[in-house]
């Protein structure tokens, strides 16, 4: 897709929407086989939205997510971010969109294993600095971070000195060191037990309340989806139905 000019990537209409999707489609390509993964997607999320994406294994949930952070192509179709249109930019635009405005936690937590808590987030915040030294004026530290989740106590500890949950409250703190405007969570609770479940969603809950943000989650759960504002289902790369909870 050819890039597009400056005031094409503004939308009008987009209102206050975080996320805006259009007609999205992704296939992936293997052996002569095309498997189509997202079929015309097309949905949108308020600023500040709590947004839960339910369905199947193998619905396309975190390929669609991969998409709205930049992380993957589309085969054809539109995403806006803040009313800025990911789609259609080079790589280097869609990373410092990226890097702008998404923060991402996975399934997995893919702590560095020999860095302490303080240092996993520390890294992170050195990544931003490699862009742009003036960047982190204003923004969190690690231990506030750190603190914000919960961890205040355990900042010197390694992943493998943690519970399961505690690993994945650092990797929440990690994501949040540039204040992403948009948290992707990608069944954060998938691995957890149901006491750290819900200590994760408290500070979900507690980031899109008291910080604003705008949070899309993927689960299996449908008590977990609930906490959100909103669920859009997925079945077979299309949108197959929302409800919402507030
Ligand atoms: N890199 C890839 N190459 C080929 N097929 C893929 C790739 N990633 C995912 N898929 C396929 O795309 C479909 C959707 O996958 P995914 O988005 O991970 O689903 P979900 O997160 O809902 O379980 C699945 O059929 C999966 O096998
Ligand atoms: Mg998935």
């Amino acid at each position: 897709m050819e890039a597009q000019s400056g005031a094409s990537h503004i939308t009008a209409n987009n209102g206050n929407k975080a996320i805006r999707v259009e007609n999205l489609r992704k296939d992936y390509r293997s052996g002569g086989n095309t498997t189509q993964v997202l079929k015309e997607v097309s949905f949108s999320v308020d600023q500040g939205e709590f947004f839960s994406l339910m369905g199947p294994s193998g619905s396309g949930k975190s390929t669609l997510l991969y998409l709205l952070g930049g992380l993957t192509h589309s085969d054809s179709g539109r995403i806006w971010l803040d009313g800025v249109e990911l789609t259609g930019r080079g790589d280097a635009d869609i990373t410092r969109m990226r890097y702008d405005k998404i923060g991402f936690v996975f399934q997995r937590f893919n702590l560095l294993p020999t860095l302490t808590s303080v240092e996993n987030v520390e890294i992170a915040t050195r990544l931003t600095i490699f862009r742009n030294g003036s960047q982190r004026k204003g923004l969190p530290s690690p231990t506030e971070l750190l603190e914000l989740v919960g961890l205040g106590d355990k900042l010197h500890r390694r992943p493998a000195e943690m519970s399961i949950g505690e690993q994945q409250r650092v990797a929440i703190a990690r994501a949040l060191v540039r204040r992403p405007a948009i948290l992707l969570a990608d069944e954060p609770t998938g691995s957890l037990d149901r006491q750290n479940t819900e200590k994760v969603l408290e500070i979900l809950c507690k980031l899109n309340s008291e910080h604003g943000q705008t949070i899309i989650m993927v689960t299996h759960d449908p008590e977990v989806a609930g906490q959100g504002d909103r669920t859009l289902y997925m079945v077979d790369g299309c949108i197959n139905g929302e409800g919402r909870h507030k």
